[in-house]
């Protein structure tokens, strides 16, 4: 049991996902989104964050050894929705925190200010983390202040690249054109991304792909690194707190 906690921490420490960190994050709602307008000061292309979208990935993480997987992305940041469903959720450092040994889809759940796991073909379901504690959506500002990277060649298409650092360096890639279709996201060091461009779909998502089944636990279990989540959150808030700047 020992052991595992502190692998557990390891795995927690190694690399916070985006939505418990300065990166792609949860915070900062009240900020505007960002403007369509494609060009910033000195001719440099801004990144827009589509508001509303459905696509297809790719994603390679790395955590304790290298994984892959395919699944979906389902956003929706004006009812502050999303979800993400992976073909195996292992090497998704939530839902192998939760399964550490079994191959089996996982889904993240966001909705009502709380994140869900959800294992469709286990029958399970568990809550993990609040917004409050940093587990909401993606904020649609995390590409605020991203500084533009150039291009480069991305499934045949030109790319524009943007880094946006948190507590690591984030690459965002999308089409260098108007409709600034999704291409890659590289949360450094242990998280890569490839869109399938195809499949992007603007607007909202169905509603049903945020449904979550009947029955699901409360709590997700105390050894899964929804348990960390909350404590760095909140420890997080408090820091906040004392040096009196406002809570996001
Ligand atoms: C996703 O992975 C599959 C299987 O490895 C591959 O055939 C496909 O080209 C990949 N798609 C993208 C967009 O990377």
């Amino acid at each position: 049991m020992k052991g595992l906690l502190h692998v557990l921490t390891v795995w927690a420490l190694i690399g916070w996902p985006a939505y418990t960190q300065g990166g792609p994050e949860n915070r900062g709602f009240t900020h505007k989104f960002i403007q369509s307008s494609n060009r910033g000061t000195n001719d440099m292309p801004l990144p827009v964050w589509h508001e509303q979208f459905s696509i297809q990935f790719n994603e390679t993480t790395r955590i304790f050894v290298t994984k892959r997987t395919a699944g979906t992305w389902y956003y929706d940041a004006l009812s502050a929705k999303e979800a993400i469903y992976r073909e195996n959720g292992n090497g998704d450092r939530y839902c192998g925190s939760v399964h550490p040994f079994r191959q089996t889809p996982c889904l993240h759940v966001v909705t009502d200010g709380k994140r869900y796991l959800v294992f469709p073909e286990l029958g399970e379901c568990c809550m993990c983390c609040t917004a409050e504690m940093g587990c909401g959506v993606l904020s649609p500002t995390w590409l605020q202040g991203a500084s533009f990277e150039g291009t480069t060649t991305i499934q045949g298409v030109t790319a524009n690249k943007w880094r946006r650092d948190g507590l690591q360096p984030n690459y965002w890639y999308a089409t260098a054109d108007e409709a600034q279709v999704p291409l890659e996201l590289d949360q450094m060091p242990n998280d890569f991304q490839t869109f399938w461009p195809k499949t992007f779909t603007k607007g909202p998502p169905g509603e049903q792909v945020f449904q979550l089944p009947n029955g699901c636990s409360p709590r997700c279990p105390l050894t899964s690194v929804c348990t960390f989540a909350s404590t760095e959150a909140q420890e997080e808030r408090q820091l906040r707190n004392v040096d009196g700047s406002a809570v996001a």
